[in-house]
């Protein structure tokens, strides 16, 4: 490693042990003061490397929300298309995390608050400091709340809105400079159906979702020069944790939204994963600033 490469990881290490008033965080253990409650590095199984290409081999991927369950399916299949990844989630997804890392592969998790803008630069310095390099993030992490507009109160506001938009957001911005010094660089935003088409009970999801969708297309217009590339998916609904909690609240809302498929199905975590795959990769070298529909032909019925 060049003498200038060390001193600069060194820089981003050492930004990384601050704490939010720039003191530096007293601890003995390095990964402690990290807030890194789980660290794995390949030793298990073989990777199946002969069902997938390798295309994203010793590429550095940060994935938010990697606990959940497209976090998970995604965290998956880049491990096993060779990438090396930071795993980032609340302490709830820490478990999840740790066993996706025990399927082989090289991966860390960070446990983190998205919506904590002091969290999400601390992911990025991290990930530089540790891989030299950050070749993708898939801003992903997502909560929900199922309440009609009349009703909120500004928590509600600011508890989804923060976590889909704030959370992208920001992560989006420590992470570019490292991108425009690296001239290459793949962000892919999980957007959604309910970001380009509206729904009842969702005005703070569908708000998050929208924004993004034109935060992908701010970010990819202004970076292109950099061969920095910025995409979106919009997944319709995907058999997730989401999908169990928002049937069990609001079931003759989420089941009128299911009949719209015109696949007759809800997509599986996988099947979001291989299009988040396809627009990290180099195979989607030429595209940036899309919204990839992932929806079994919902918005095409909606148009
Ligand atoms: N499930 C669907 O039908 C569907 C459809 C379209 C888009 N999406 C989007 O996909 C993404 C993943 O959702 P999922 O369906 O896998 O749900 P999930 O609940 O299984 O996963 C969401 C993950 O985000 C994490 N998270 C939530 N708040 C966080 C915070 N403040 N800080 C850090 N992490 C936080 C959760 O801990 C969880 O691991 C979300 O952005 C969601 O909006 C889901």
């Amino acid at each position: 490693m060049k003498s200038t490469e060390i001193a600069e990881r060194t820089r981003y290490l050492l930004s990384a042990t601050q704490d939010t008033t720039g003191a530096s965080i007293k601890s003995p253990n390095i990964k402690d003061a990290l807030g890194i409650v789980q660290v794995a590095h390949a030793a298990g199984k073989q990777l199946r490397e002969e069902k997938y290409g390798m295309r994203l081999k010793d590429k550095v991927a940060i994935i938010t929300g990697a606990g959940g369950t497209i976090g998970s399916a995604t965290a998956r299949r880049f491990l096993r298309e060779g990438a090396r990844l930071i795993l980032t989630d609340l302490s709830t997804g820490a478990d999840a995390c740790s066993s996706i890392v025990t399927e082989g592969g090289e991966a860390f998790f960070i446990e983190a608050e998205i919506s904590r803008v002091s969290d999400t630069e601390r992911i990025i310095n991290f990930a530089y400091a540790h891989f030299g390099r950050i070749d993708i993030l898939f801003n992903n992490a997502g909560n929900d709340l199922n309440k009609s507009l009349h009703e909120y109160v500004e928590n509600d506001y600011d508890s989804v809105i923060n976590v889909h938009l704030k959370g992208s957001f920001f992560c989006t911005r420590y992470v570019l400079p490292i991108m425009m010094k690296q001239r290459s660089g793949s962000i892919v935003n999980m957007a959604s159906i309910l970001g380009l088409s509206g729904f009842p009970l969702a005005a703070n999801y569908c708000a998050a979702k929208g924004a993004l969708v034109n935060f992908t297309r701010s970010v990819a217009v202004e970076y292109a020069p950099y061969n920095i590339r910025c995409n979106s998916v919009c997944p319709g609904i995907v058999e997730t944790e989401m999908l169990k909690r928002g049937l069990e609240t609001h079931r003759e809302n989420v089941q009128k939204m299911i009949d719209h498929h015109p696949m007759g199905r809800v997509a599986q975590p996988d099947e979001v994963a291989s299009a988040v795959t396809f627009l990290a990769s180099d195979d989607a070298s030429f595209i940036t600033g899309v919204s990839l529909p992932v929806d079994g032909g919902y918005l095409a019925g909606k148009s």
